[in-house]
């Protein structure tokens, strides 16, 4: 059985005071950076390797870098803590039981991008989440972790945690920017991207909440401790979900590379008595792996190779009772809602997915049907706006790409051959 976990950021989730200042320490790693070059900063997590955990995997530090200097504007952080996409829960554990490395990871990069004034754009749902993040503002503002002159070092820096109303489409950087701005929650035409103009029309720094509450472990232990970890080119850990039909799941920590195998090793594998059929590496927005990806490196790089991609490491697990043409419709289903409505091929195609998916599954379809999703999701893909109607294609294309033959049984007998009235199991017919 494989032990590779990386504690780091979930090192003190068991311990009961966790989420207080006092049970996450003295914000020794914010002190530290804030004696340093802002520059300095910038370079070590550049050599760190650290790249963008929220799910496109751009590189961290090169981003900061991108923030011109002495352009007499104000700089800005926002914190992606939006976390909407289905599978996808490890930034709002995170928030629950380590609020205070986010807050210190704020300090951190603030100061790095000079910027004064920083956001968590927080998801509104999760109101518990919020208050949690309320009390540890408030905490480090009582320390003089935040507000005027941080840690007598004469640099000041304002943080408001922000909810936002519930929008997936809100997690994407520009929607999540005009949502802020108190617009309704759209992408921007890109470019400018933020870094040039983003929040107000100043440069702004979008990051995931991972992704910035990793930087105050690589400004306490190095950045080649950091490179230490991982494979050549996805360096460090990251935070993997597995949900679904597995006998213990939850968050696990471990270097990026590891593989399913591994994770099930540590989780007690799939549910007792039952095997597994098909999962996400990413959440549901990235295609289907099947049983023969169990030894993928789940990397940014060997993931891509394979077909799908990492996205935020949500793997969410199915075994073979489910039927996947109903899992399919139920994303659909979700991005449908979704579409923010501002480009067509997102707009239109998700709702005709969705109405010739609800046919398939009834078993009232036609294998024309299976063409015309196809088709559907082609005219989606890379046509859209955002990368949302990219990710409303990908269950459609790996669906059929593995498991076209159970597409077919479902107008072959007239209905899901999962449905317990006629079926038990697929494979029963
Ligand atoms: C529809 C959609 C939803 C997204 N939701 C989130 C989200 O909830 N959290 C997040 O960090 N990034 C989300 N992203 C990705 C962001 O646009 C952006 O890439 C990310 O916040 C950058 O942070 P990173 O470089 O630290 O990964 C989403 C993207 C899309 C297209
Ligand atoms: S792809 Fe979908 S969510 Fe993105 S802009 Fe177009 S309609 Fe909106």
């Amino acid at each position: 059985m494989s032990t590779t976990l990386t504690p780091v950021l979930t090192a003190n989730w068991d311990q009961p005071n966790s989420f207080t200042l006092e049970g996450y320490g003295p914000y020794d790693a914010a002190k530290k950076a804030l004696g340093m070059d802002p520059d300095a900063v910038i370079q070590a997590v550049k050599d760190s390797g650290l790249r963008g955990r929220g799910g496109a995997g751009f590189p961290t530090g090169m981003k900061w870098g991108f923030i011109p200097q002495g352009d007499g504007k104000p700089h800005y952080l926002v914190v992606n803590a939006d976390e909407s996409e289905p599978g996808t829960c490890k930034d709002i554990p995170l928030m629950m039981a380590n609020p205070h490395s986010l807050v210190e990871g704020i300090i951190i990069t603030s100061y790095a991008i000079r910027a004064n004034h920083a956001f968590i754009y927080v998801r509104g749902e999760v109101l518990h989440v919020i208050r949690r993040l309320h009390a540890a503002v408030r905490e480090a503002y009582e320390k003089g972790y935040l507000g005027k002159d941080v840690f007598g070092s004469g640099y000041d820096l304002d943080l408001v945690v922000h909810a936002g109303a519930g929008a997936y489409i809100c997690g994407e950087e520009t929607a999540l920017l005009d949502s802020l701005e108190g617009r309704r929650g759209q992408p921007r035409l890109k470019p400018p991207f933020p870094a040039v103009a983003g929040l107000y029309a100043s440069p702004t720094v979008v990051n995931n909440v991972e992704s910035i509450a990793s930087v105050p472990s690589i400004v306490t232990n190095g950045a080649d401790w950091f490179a230490g970890m991982g494979t050549e080119k996805s360096k460090g850990f990251g935070i993997f979900s597995l949900s679904g039909h597995v006998t213990r799941p939850g968050q696990f920590e471990a270097p990026l590379g590891i593989t399913l195998r591994e994770l099930l090793d540590m989780a007690g594998g799939i549910r007792a008595g039952h095997e597994l059929k098909f999962w996400t590496p990413g959440g549901s927005s990235t295609p289907i792996f099947t049983a023969e990806h169990m030894d993928v490196p789940l990397d940014f790089e060997q993931v891509g190779l394979k077909g799908s991609m990492l996205g935020t490491r949500a793997l969410q697990i199915f075994d073979e009772t489910t039927c996947v043409v109903r899992t399919v419709l139920r994303w659909t289903e979700f991005y449908a809602h979704e579409s923010c409505g501002k480009c067509t091929p997102c707009r239109e195609g998700t709702y005709w997915l969705k109405q010739v998916l609800k046919r398939l599954e009834a078993g009232q379809g036609t294998e024309e049907d299976l063409s015309t999703i196809t088709d559907i999701a082609d005219n989606i893909l890379g046509r859209s706006f955002c990368a949302l109607g990219d990710g409303a294609a990908s269950p459609i294309h790996s669906s059929v790409k593995y498991f076209r033959d159970e597409y077919l049984k479902h107008f072959e007998v007239g209905g899901c051959p999962f449905d317990a009235k006629k079926s038990t199991v697929w494979g029963d017919q």
